[in-house]
C-alpha cells in the first residue's frame, strides 16, 4: 500500500502517504487510496480528528510527472482526479497536515486543503508546475492566493520557487511551525486536544468556515448564526455548560 492508515491513539487517525522512491508523487493509485481512506474516515464515528502526512524528507512532490507527461487535455478529464480531490475537500472532520521536507505543486495543493498545518522548520513549500510547462490543477492559484494574497502567491506561481518553512509561516501558508522531529508530536497532541472537544460542534465550524469565505459576509453571518442556534440542540452543549456550573470536567459524546 502506498498511504495507510495508522490509529496512534482513540478518536484520531493518521494518514500517511508512503511512496519514498518517486518522492511521495501523487499518481493514480495514491489518489485513489487516499480518496478511498478519506471517504471511509469521514463516516467511521469513532475518527474525531485526522492528521495526514508523508515521509520525513517528503510530504509529497506533487503530481506524477512520468505518469502524466504523456497524456493529452482529454486524458487528463477522464483520470478522474476530480472526484479523488472532491473525497478530500468534502472531508467534514478536522484535517491536520503534519509537513515534513518538500510539499511541492500537488503536495502542497494536498496541504492547503487541511484545516491546520503543522511544519517542520525544514519543510519547503512551493508551487513549481510552471517549471515543467503546466499550471497548478487542484486549487494552487485559488487555495494559495486566498491564503496568502495575490503578491505572495503571484510570486511562487510565476516563479515556481519554493519557500521555506518560516516564510510560509511568514505569509499565512501553515499555521505554526516546530523542529522537524516534532512534527508529528505536535500534531498528534493538536488532534488530541480537537478529538476530546464535541465533534458534532467541530464539524460545524469546519463546515462554516469553508463555506463562509466563499459567500458575501452578509450571508455567511446568517449561516453562522443559524448554526449557532442549532448547537443548542446537541446533547455537549447541555454537558458542556452543565460542566462549566458544576465545576467539573466535561464528558462530550459527539451528540
Ligand atoms: N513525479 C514523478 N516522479 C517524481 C516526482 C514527481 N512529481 N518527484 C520526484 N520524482 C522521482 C524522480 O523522478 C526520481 O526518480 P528516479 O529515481 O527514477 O530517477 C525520484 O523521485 C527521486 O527524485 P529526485 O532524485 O529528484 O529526489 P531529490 O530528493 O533530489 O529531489 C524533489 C526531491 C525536490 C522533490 C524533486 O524530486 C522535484 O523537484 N520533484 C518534482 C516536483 C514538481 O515539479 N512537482 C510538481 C508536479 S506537477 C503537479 O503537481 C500538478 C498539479 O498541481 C496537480
Amino acid at each position: 500500500m502506498e498511504t495507510r492508515i495508522e490509529c496512534p491513539e482513540p478518536g484520531v487517525a493518521l494518514e500517511r502517504i508512503d511512496r519514498p522512491e518517486a518522492r511521495n508523487a501523487l499518481n493514480g493509485v495514491v489518489r485513489e487510496q487516499l480518496a478511498e481512506h478519506f471517504r471511509a474516515l469521514a463516516v467511521d464515528d469513532e475518527v474525531r480528528c485526522v492528521i495526514l502526512t508523508g515521509g520525513p524528507q517528503v510530504f509529497a512532490a506533487g503530481a506524477d510527472i512520468k505518469a502524466m507527461a504523456g497524456l493529452g487535455a482529454a486524458e487528463m478529464m477522464r483520470s478522474g482526479a476530480q472526484a479523488h480531490w472532491a473525497a478530500i475537500k468534502g472531508f467534514p472532520k478536522p484535517l491536520i497536515a503534519a509537513v515534513n521536507g518538500y510539499a511541492l505543486g500537488g503536495g502542497c495543493e494536498l496541504a492547503l486543503h487541511a484545516d491546520i498545518i503543522v511544519a517542520g522548520e525544514g519543510a519547503r513549500f512551493g508551487q513549481p508546475e510552471i517549471r515543467v510547462g503546466i499550471m497548478p490543477g487542484a486549487g494552487g492559484t485559488q487555495r494559495l492566493t486566498r491564503a496568502v494574497g495575490k503578491y505572495k502567491a503571484m510570486r511562487m506561481l510565476l516563479t515556481g520557487e519554493p519557500v521555506s518553512a518560516r516564510e510560509a509561516e511568514a505569509m499565512g501558508l501553515v499555521s505554526e511551525v516546530v523542529p522537524d522531529a516534532e512534527v508529528l508530536e505536535r500534531a498528534l497532541a493538536l488532534a488530541r486536544a480537537i478529538a476530546a472537544l464535541p465533534s458534532l460542534a467541530a464539524m460545524t465550524i469546519k463546515e462554516v468556515v469553508l463555506a463562509g469565505a466563499d459567500l458575501p459576509l452578509d450571508a455567511a453571518l446568517l449561516m453562522e448564526r443559524q448554526a449557532f442556534h442549532l448547537m443548542f440542540d446537541t446533547a455537549d452543549q447541555k454537558e458542556g455548560m452543565a460542566a462549566f456550573i458544576e465545576k467539573r470536567p466535561p464528558r462530550f459524546r459527539g451528540r
